[in-house]
């Protein structure tokens, strides 16, 4: 119930560059260590604003696959799948869109300014106004409490809080709880019954939410209840009815500084990228070719690397003596702009190094990645079977 578990998603619409690769992956790769990790391609969400080209999509699903892995995203220790084979997110979508109210989704602000801003694309349609809610089925359906997403993402994880909560609250009561709960209580053990109820009464009674996280802890270690009265007595603690879908919370990932070749943010809009997994000889031209300082029209005349955008990727790669050396370097006309790249262009290939020999099995049987993801599809479906069935029974669905 409580679980440790992180998700997050990713839309097939571009193949990756360096600046996913210093936002995003980098962090997943982190918290693979310390979470149970689930990453899948949400090719659905991608359809919301790409179905008129839905070839880009299908183009880039694999391509993005051996792009985690080769960052060193680890089958090993997560789990990676693609949304639409795990179709038990619409229905869980299906079913959540019976209790959200349409203000709540026309109120999401990323519905407003991607119309506003998309403005070659129709995003009219019902689809694209659900976005949020399919997100929400995403999460949801996992019983996943961190969610690893940049800012623009967090009103997102925010109303997928709030139809996580109307949920409970229309379906989480039943007949009987209080006696139910109370049976189920009895059913911890004496010991544990008494340290539950203390710890209940002090969180219901001075709202102190230490009592409530140290009752939350004794329920995850204790082992021999039964689904519905775990979810009873989780509910309990806090007064109310059951807790049938957890509320996520965003772990917010720091937006990426991840400069492109002409200094604005990388981003394929720009035409201004390193692809994660470029060749060797198109990183050296590219940043070979970047502008500099514009006042180093000579290799006499000294620079700024204040208005040079090379100097933001010495930022990123290169440490403190190296830096030193370019601004003495540049101010003094000491250093050609060449000399001053070379750097920057080995750090970069050594960034990518491991991620070629990583990507070189993918790339040489691409039956690895299909494996790893109808593996990973698999662990996913079995997830998701779980907390639908629950979903089911208290909308009235199980007819057993
Ligand atoms: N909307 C997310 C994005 O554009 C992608 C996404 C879909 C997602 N479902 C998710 C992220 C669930 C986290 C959790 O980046
Ligand atoms: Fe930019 Fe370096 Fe040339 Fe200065 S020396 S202008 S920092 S590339």
């Amino acid at each position: 119930m409580f679980t440790n578990r992180v998700l997050s998603g990713m839309r097939p619409t571009g193949s990756l560059h360096l600046g996913h690769y210093h936002g995003v992956l980098k962090n997943w790769v982190m918290l693979q260590h310390e979470y149970e990790c689930f990453f899948f391609v949400a090719d659905w969400h991608a359809l919301t604003t790409h179905y008129a080209t839905p070839e880009i999509i299908g183009q880039n699903v694999w391509d993005m696959v051996i792009d985690w892995l080769a960052a060193g995203v680890d089958p090993a220790q997560s789990t990676l799948f693609i949304q639409s084979r795990v179709p038990e997110h619409a229905e869980l979508h299906l079913l959540l869109s019976m209790i959200t109210p349409l203000g709540w989704l026309e109120r999401v602000p990323t519905y407003k300014d991607q119309q506003d801003r998309l403005t070659d694309k129709d995003l009219s349609t019902y689809g694209f106004l659900g976005y949020p809610l399919l997100q929400s089925a995403d999460i949801l359906i996992y019983r996943a409490n961190r969610v690893p997403v940049g800012e623009d993402q967090v009103p997102h994880i925010e109303f997928t809080r709030e139809i996580a909560r109307r949920f409970n609250h229309v379906f989480g009561r039943e007949p009987g709880f209080e006696g139910k709960a109370e049976a189920a209580v009895k059913k911890l053990g004496a010991r544990r019954a008494r340290l539950y109820r203390q710890m209940r009464t002090k969180y219901l009674e001075q709202g102190d939410g230490a009592a409530l996280a140290a009752a939350r802890a004794l329920l995850e270690e204790t082992q021999n209840l039964t689904l519905g009265d775990r979810e009873r007595l989780f509910g309990y603690i806090e007064g109310g009815g059951k807790v049938i879908l957890s509320e996520p919370l965003a772990l917010l990932t720091e937006a990426s500084k991840m400069p492109g070749l002409d200094g604005q943010k990388m981003s394929k809009s720009y035409n201004n990228t390193i692809s994660l997994r470029e060749d060797a000889d198109s990183v050296a031209r590219k940043i070979r070719t970047m502008p500099t300082d514009p006042a180093r029209v000579k290799r006499s005349d000294p620079g700024d690397p204040e208005k040079c955008p090379v100097w933001q990727l010495h930022l990123v790669y290169s440490d403190d003596h190296k830096k030193q050396w370019v601004q003495q370097g540049c101010r003094s006309a000491g250093i050609g702009c060449l000399e001053c790249k070379q750097p920057v262009i080995d750090a970069v290939l050594a960034e990518q190094k491991p991620m070629h020999e990583r990507a070189e099995q993918y790339l040489e049987d691409p039956t690895l990645v299909r494996s790893i993801v109808a593996d990973g599809c698999e662990k996913a479906r079995k997830l998701a079977q779980e907390t639908l069935r629950d979903v089911r029974e208290v909308m009235g669905l199980s007819y057993s």
